[in-house]
């Protein structure tokens, strides 16, 4: 059965004192919505995780070590140690209590894309930080997703293909069952222009048959979940797809009632495999 997972991405925003606050805030709120989950048979209906910039990673692990809820960080460097100038290695990330880390935002990738690096070396360096995190114990997820011209030229699965082989390539197919992927379309991202629920699925359903082609068992088992403009209305339609396995949240993620609302609507999921 997959479990679905909702990740709050709060990408750069806020000062500490504010995020402390909003962090406290959205563990009292998840901890009353599992009581309530629980009291209807539902314990443990889905997991949390907030993504909160590396710099609150101590106040972070603080607040909710003994919890339920876990955290991760926006990046993760694709090298283990070294002259490597502002990066983050995930050997560091365990020691704040780490479990999952984003790998290939589009936010990410824009920076490299100023360099004017391939998408393949691009996907690469993805692979490689798959790699550094999985070998270190952390749950990557895997940002994937078509730009705006490539969705108006068509391309979108060749897009997501690519990337999804790199990866197969990479480490095989059987180590995908440890991971996650967020199918973000890049026009979905703070645009208000949420994918439908049935793109979404036709999206998350190709993958799956991309990974099944080499290990049915791994793409049954492994989690996709859906971001780009989710929020408190839209998400009970876009996770009652059956491919989708939840979302990954940016600017709902900073608000605890719509964050928890979305929550709420994972854990009502109907069609969970
Ligand atoms: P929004 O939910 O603000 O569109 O952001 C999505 C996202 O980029 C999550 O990583």
């Amino acid at each position: 059965m997959r479990k679905p997972l909702v990740a709050g991405n709060w990408k750069m925003n806020n000062p500490i004192e504010s995020s402390k606050i909003l962090l406290e805030n959205i563990l009292h709120q998840a901890e009353l919505l599992e009581s309530m989950l629980a009291k209807d048979g539902k314990a443990s209906a889905l997991d949390i995780a907030i993504f909160p910039p590396s710099v609150y990673l101590k106040e972070t692990q603080e607040i909710l070590t003994g919890s339920s809820l876990h955290w991760g960080t926006q990046n993760v460097s694709a090298y283990d140690e070294g002259a490597y100038t502002g990066e983050i290695s995930a050997s560091m990330l365990q020691g704040f209590g780490c479990d999952y880390v984003l790998i290939g935002h589009s936010e990410r990738r824009c920076i490299y894309e100023t360099l004017e690096l391939d998408q393949f070396v691009l996907d690469k360096i993805v692979a490689q930080k798959y790699e550094m995190a999985t070998s270190h114990g952390l749950t990557p997820i895997i940002c994937i997703g078509e730009t705006e011209e490539d969705y108006a030229k068509g391309k979108t699965e060749e897009v997501i293909a690519r990337l999804l082989d790199v990866l197969i390539e990479s480490k095989g197919s059987k180590a995908l069952a440890q991971t996650v992927f967020a199918y973000e379309p890049v026009w979905a991202i703070g645009t208000g222009k949420s994918a439908t629920p049935e793109w979404a699925q036709d999206v998350h359903s190709f993958m799956r048959e991309r990974i099944a082609k080499h290990d049915a068992t791994t793409a049954e088992s492994l989690r996709i979940i859906y971001g780009g403009s989710v929020n408190a209305n839209n998400a009970a339609a876009i996770f009652s797809k059956p491919d989708v396995d939840g979302g990954l949240i940016g600017g709902a993620s900073l608000d605890v009632d719509k964050f928890i609302q979305i929550c709420f609507a994972a854990a009502l999921k109907p069609n969970k495999i």
